[in-house]
């Protein structure tokens, strides 16, 4: 039974007491429903009026008894449901001093993470097991919302204020990091994972630069991964960005008109000032990666860039574009007919 699962994995410590609040706030609904259904048909049968003739049955009036436990056994479980519900509640919101602080950033669309010691990650968060972990979260943009279902925590995400969450991992394991409310186009995309480590796994990850061992080459295009890229830069046909094979070392038509060599300045300038030569044919979506690549990893990821480019002949890889901007304008439309993919584009 792996394909069907009625709950994600417990991975936290919230997530016990919390699933058994919630089959205890269950179970209470299911055993009134069920037990006021069947009564209410047994009795419907059992006494229904048979003919006319029969005579109405004798009025009941006051039983004294019969009150006092339908509003007891009611308040009483309403209190429990209360007091276990406040209590958990403010577990969750008083956060322990011994947590480790990540710095959580939502940007339109992607999970910006740091560490205590400085290091940075994107959609991917790595934390050692035991350790209680509190987020300290905002927006740049939009209000995004930071969730991990195994965990059982999730906390809205709102551009000028900070907000908290804390947990402890129970659990070696990746588990899901979603945005859990609504903030645009790729919001269903806006999402990476937690990978729970050891703390020895932890520490050594988090003294390894992790690309040591790699080239440039490889490097760039682990960070071409990491950092989504390849989420609006494919081959697709509904890609948000021009697909990027071939493109280096070819001269590209921007939308101001003008074409460009497609060169490392060209490169970097793209991925830290993106909207300043949009390629013909794309919306000004993608954002910038300043502060979020160094020097390091954007020549990893030219180096990557390279190593898909074309040489000078393999120039034109766009047929999809318009020829000029005059003879067609691009527009994004919502195609009901494709999962996974939602935008096609249409000229008209
Ligand atoms: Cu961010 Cu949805």
């Amino acid at each position: 039974m792996n394909e069907f699962e009625l709950f994600p994995e417990a991975a936290s410590s919230f997530a016990g007491e919390l699933d058994l609040l919630y089959w205890f706030l269950t179970a209470v609904s299911v055993i009134f429903t069920v037990g006021i259904g069947v009564a209410l048909l047994y009795l419907g049968i059992r006494y229904r009026r048979k003919s006319d003739d029969d005579p109405p049955p004798e009025e009941i009036h006051g039983s004294n008894l019969l009150e006092i436990v339908w509003s007891v056994i009611p308040l009483i479980l309403a209190f429990v449901m209360f007091f276990w519900g406040a209590h958990l509640f403010f577990k969750m919101r008083i956060v322990p001093e011994d947590a480790m602080e990540i710095l959580v950033t939502g940007k339109q669309w992607m999970w910006k993470l740091q560490h205590p010691n400085g290091k940075r990650e994107i959609n991917d968060l790595h934390i050692p097991l035991g350790q209680p972990i509190k987020c300290t979260m905002t927006s740049e943009d939009v209000i995004h919302s930071f969730y991990v279902p195994e965990f059982r925590v999730k906390q809205d995400v709102l551009p000028g204020r900070y907000t908290q969450l804390w947990f402890t991992p129970t659990k070696i394991g990746v588990y899901h990091l979603f945005c859990a409310e609504f903030c645009g186009t790729e919001h269903s995309r806006m999402g990476g994972k937690v990978y729970v480590m050891t703390p020895s796994e932890y520490e050594s990850w988090l003294e390894g630069g992790s690309d040591a061992s790699l080239s440039p080459v490889e490097s760039g295009e682990q960070l071409f991964t990491s950092l989504g890229c390849a989420t609006c830069h494919h081959d697709q046909k509904t890609s948000q960005g021009p697909d990027l094979a071939g493109v280096f070392g070819s001269m590209q038509p921007l939308d101001t008109g003008e074409k460009i060599l497609a060169d490392e300045d060209y490169m970097r300038n793209s991925i830290l000032d993106p909207q300043s030569q949009v390629v013909q044919g794309y919306g000004k979506i993608m954002p910038s990666f300043k502060g979020m690549v160094t020097e390091v990893q954007i020549s990893h990821l030219i180096a990557y860039l390279k190593s898909i480019g074309g040489s000078e002949e393999t120039e034109s890889t766009d047929e999809e574009k318009p020829e000029s901007p005059e003879s067609a304008s691009l527009i994004d439309v919502v195609d009901p007919g494709t999962t996974g993919q939602r935008y096609v584009r249409m000229e008209r």
